[in-house]
């Protein structure tokens, strides 16, 4: 249901045909001002072909413009105003969202498509960092929303899992470790051991030396070593798991660092074989002065390999087995440099989908205007953050519905919705500043206000026992105040498009804002519930907004409570 299309198609015949379709129909707009009409199409850049005032032309254009679609027809200094007909408009949309009801806005042309998202990411044996939460909570609505476009997501937890540090754990783990500790609280402790680790080799230097030659260890298949780390490794990641499960966010694949030890050599055979390596400081690495970026480190001089060497393995060997048309990392915008190395080095080897790799950068968390890592010398850990939101969700339902059953899972949703929507409501380059009271407000522009909105629509639906398939409608012309939550479903795939096409999953939160909002304003104003002829017609708009509002979060990883 596409009406500019529709307006294109007439302007292009009463054009002549002189101008593609196509071009017509980027040229036409939504006008800011609702008076200004649904859409409106500027005549300026006609004047030159048709050698008359772009007044002039659009007066000529209204006059021909017929079109059961198109209400009224206005002309305001040069542009075309278009007021769409709000009855046939209306019945077509509902029609459509009752008919297809989460499958409406269903886009397709990412068909066949496969898109690798790498997010989330976090360090073994280091805490989640907020940084780490905005990498998931934007990658797995990305997922949701490249899948609605038609494409195949498939999501991968790139973990931190290799390195140096590894060494120094396993040395301060030996020295000084609890096992059952560990098991009891696995981030907390370990932490505790690696700062333990950096504390005592300033007194005593030869502590550095050990935590060398344990990373060698491990980098040789010892199998003590191994076993530490792959426990480590593991008691962790259950650590991380219950913060997903928090949070509902799934992955394909938990490929990490490690994952690329034994794929490395063939990257660096290849480099050398497309003479791409120079030594620099005992170093091996790839020369981009003419891209004009720093080089990028491949080899150390004790032979260890980096950061930059398991990426280009890692991206080599998603294009081998994913066939990705693209492959997003979700990473914050400290990381621009290494990505646009990465890049520029495949590029170099001659692998043109190097063009297909997106780095998707995002902004700080803040907290009264700092970054966001430690509070009172803590580390603020994620999951205490969840679970504060939650028990806060749950003290306003207590306060607002105390009879509402289920309180535990409806404040589940709720404290988890708020976070997730207040890191995804502005654009993802801004840094955000990290308020509990402000993301759980049921008023502005938080998750509850929205998810409130789908609650008292549904409320509405239960009272008036509303069953989505009341058809036909039949709307009177006392439609004028439905008309701009009516005409807001019509916007919905297009967020949706440029959500994808930008990567920005912000698009789609201020989307269901305005319908939460215009749909509120309606039900400040109008009686739904009223005997009269359009009772069914309203309450299928009603319905509709549901539907839309539903979506609009499950896009963004957010379940909406029927009551709240
Ligand atoms: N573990 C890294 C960090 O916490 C993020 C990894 C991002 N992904 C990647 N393929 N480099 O900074």
């Amino acid at each position: 249901m596409n009406f500019k299309k529709e307006l294109a198609a007439i302007l292009h015949e009463l054009l002549n045909q002189e101008i593609p379709e196509s071009q017509l129909e980027i040229l036409i707009e939504k006008p800011k001002n609702a008076e200004h009409g649904d859409l409106a199409f500027p005549c300026f850049s006609l004047a030159k072909l048709k050698r008359k005032s772009p007044n002039v032309i659009a007066q000529e254009l209204k006059l021909q413009i017929q079109s059961e679609t198109f209400e009224k027809v206005e002309v305001v200094g040069g542009y075309i105003n278009i007021f769409l007909n709000k009855k046939l408009v209306s019945e077509k949309l509902i029609n459509k969202v009752i008919a297809e009801k989460g499958q409406f806005a269903d886009l397709d042309f990412g068909k066949g498509g496969t898109i690798t998202i790498d997010m989330s990411s976090p360090n073994i044996a280091k805490p989640f960092s907020m940084g780490h939460l905005r990498s998931t909570v934007i990658g797995n609505a990305l997922a949701l929303i490249t899948e609605k476009c038609g494409y195949k997501p498939f999501k991968i937890n790139h973990l931190g899992d290799w390195g140096t540090q590894f060494g120094k754990l396993i040395t301060a783990y030996k020295l000084w470790g609890d096992a059952k500790k560990v098991k009891q609280n696995p981030i907390k402790e370990l932490l505790a051991l690696y700062i333990k680790f950096h504390e005592e080799a300033e007194k005593d230097p030869a502590l550095e030396d050990q935590g060398r030659s344990w990373f060698k260890e491990l980098e040789n298949g010892n199998e003590e070593a191994l076993t530490l780390w792959q426990w480590f490794r593991d008691e962790s990641l259950k650590e991380f798991s219950r913060i997903y499960e928090l949070m509902n966010v799934g992955f394909d694949s938990f490929a990490g660092e490690a994952f690329y030890n034994d794929k490395m050599e063939r990257i660096v055979n290849l480099l050398e074989q497309k003479q791409l390596l120079v030594e620099s400081d005992q170093a091996l690495v790839v020369d981009l002065s003419e891209e004009q970026l720093p080089p990028c480190l491949i080899k150390k001089s004790d032979g260890a390999t980096l950061y930059a060497t398991r990426d280009l393995a890692a991206a080599l060997y998603r294009k081998e087995n994913y066939h990705f048309d693209q492959s997003l990392y979700v990473v914050g915008h400290e990381q621009s440099l290494h990505f646009k190395q990465l890049i520029e080095v495949l590029k170099k080897m001659g692998y043109e989908w190097a063009e297909k790799m997106v780095h998707v950068p995002f902004g700080m968390m803040l907290k009264d205007g700092k970054k966001m890592s430690t509070r009172k010398g803590k580390v603020v850990l994620l999951e205490e953050v969840l679970n504060e939101s939650i028990a806060m969700a749950k003290h306003n339902i207590e306060e607002k519905n105390p009879n509402l059953l289920n309180k535990d899972q409806v404040a589940k949703k709720v404290g988890v919705g708020a976070v997730i929507f207040h890191d995804l409501k502005n654009n993802r380059m801004n840094d955000i500043e990290f308020s509990l009271e402000e993301m759980l407000r049921f008023e502005g522009e938080t998750g509850p206000y929205v998810q409130y909105t789908f609650a008292r629509a549904c409320s509405i639906l239960r009272k008036a026992d509303y069953k989505a398939d009341a058809l036909p409608l039949s709307l009177t012309n006392t439609w004028e105040k439905e008309w701009k939550t009516a005409s807001l479903l019509l916007d919905f795939a297009p967020a949706i498009k440029r959500a994808c096409e930008n990567h920005d999953p912000s698009l789609v939160a201020k989307y269901i804002i305005d319908l939460a909002q215009a749909f509120n304003k309606y039900y400040a104003e109008v009686k739904i519930l009223e005997e009269n002829e359009n009772l069914t017609a309203r309450l299928a708009l009603v319905y509709s907004v549901t539907v839309v509002l539903q979506e609009g979060l499950r896009l963004l990883g957010i379940e909406a409570p029927e009551e709240m």
